[in-house]
C-alpha cells in the first residue's frame, strides 16, 4: 500500500500521482452534491427506498460519502445504505483531517479521518445506524470481483480518463451492466468519449448535462432494459 500523494494550495487537493484534482477548495462540495448527488435524484430518491446501494470509484477524500450522510442527516432518513468505494491511494489520517477542515458544515468529517484505514482489503465500517461504508483498499480490477447484483447507483469519480485511462475500463462497464438494477442510475463528472461509449455498449442510457461551474459538461443516465 502507498498513501496519496498529495499536494494543497489555497485553491485545489491536487494528486501529485495522477497530475490531478481532488476537489476545488472554494466550492468542491457544491460540486459534488451537483454531479453526485443532485443528478441522481438523491435525496429524493431516498424517501421512497428501504435499502439503497451505491457504488464508488475512487474515494479520496471521502467527500462524496460525507455529504451523502449530510443530506441523510438533514433529510432524516430512515433507508439503510450500503456504500461501497475503492481507494488504491489512501489519504494518512492527519493529512485527511486537515484537508477536510475547509468543509465546516460536514458533520461526519473527524470520525472518517479517525477510521479512514490504510490496509488493503475490504473494510466495512458502520459510519451511522442505518449507514454502511464498504472500503476497499486496493485496485478497481480486485474490488470489482467482489461486488454482487443490486447496484441502485453509481459514481464514477476517478479523476479524468487522459490521466487516468486504467480507471475506465470495457471491465468497469460490463461490470456496472451486470450487477445495476433496471433502471439503476450513475452519474459523471466527465463527458469524455470513451466513457460514454463504454456505457452505452454495456446497456446505459447516456445523457450530457451542463457540467459544475465552468465545466462544460457531465453524464448521468440509467441502465435501459429496453436497449
Ligand atoms: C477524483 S479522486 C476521487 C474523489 C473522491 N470521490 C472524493 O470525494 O474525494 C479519484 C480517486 O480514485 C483513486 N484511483 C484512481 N485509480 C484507481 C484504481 N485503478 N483503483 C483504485 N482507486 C483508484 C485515486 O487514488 C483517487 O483517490
Amino acid at each position: 500500500m502507498k498513501y496519496a500523494d498529495l499536494s494543497i494550495n489555497d485553491k485545489h487537493i491536487i494528486s501529485e500521482h495522477y497530475d490531478d484534482v481532488y476537489f476545488d477548495m472554494d466550492n468542491g462540495l457544491d460540486e459534488t452534491k451537483h454531479v453526485f448527488l443532485d443528478r441522481n435524484g438523491i435525496p429524493s430518491i431516498l424517501k421512497e427506498k428501504n435499502e439503497f446501494t451505491i457504488v464508488e470509484t475512487g474515494f479520496g477524500t471521502g467527500l462524496n460519502f460525507l455529504a451523502l450522510l449530510n443530506e441523510y442527516e438533514i433529510e432524516k432518513l430512515n433507508t439503510t445504505i450500503n456504500y461501497y468505494s475503492v481507494e488504491k491511494y489512501p489519504i494518512e489520517k492527519g493529512e485527511l483531517k486537515k484537508v477536510l477542515k475547509v468543509w465546516e458544515d460536514l458533520k461526519f468529517k473527524d470520525e472518517l479521518a479517525s477510521i479512514y484505514p490504510s490496509k488493503n482489503g475490504m473494510h466495512k465500517i458502520k459510519m451511522h445506524k442505518n449507514i454502511t461504508l464498504h472500503l476497499y483498499i486496493g485496485e478497481l480490477n480486485d474490488f470489482l470481483p467482489l461486488l454482487e447484483s443490486g447496484v441502485d447507483c453509481w459514481f464514477l469519480d476517478g479523476f479524468a480518463p487522459d490521466k487516468n485511462p486504467d480507471m475506465w475500463s470495457d471491465t468497469l462497464f460490463k461490470k456496472m451492466s451486470e450487477i445495476t438494477h433496471p433502471k439503476g442510475t450513475f452519474s459523471s463528472f466527465t463527458a469524455a468519449g470513451v466513457v460514454k461509449q463504454g456505457l452505452r455498449k454495456h446497456g446505459f442510457f447516456v445523457k450530457r448535462y451542463p457540467g459544475f461551474g465552468n465545466k462544460r459538461h457531465m453524464i448521468g443516465g440509467f441502465l435501459d432494459d429496453k436497449l
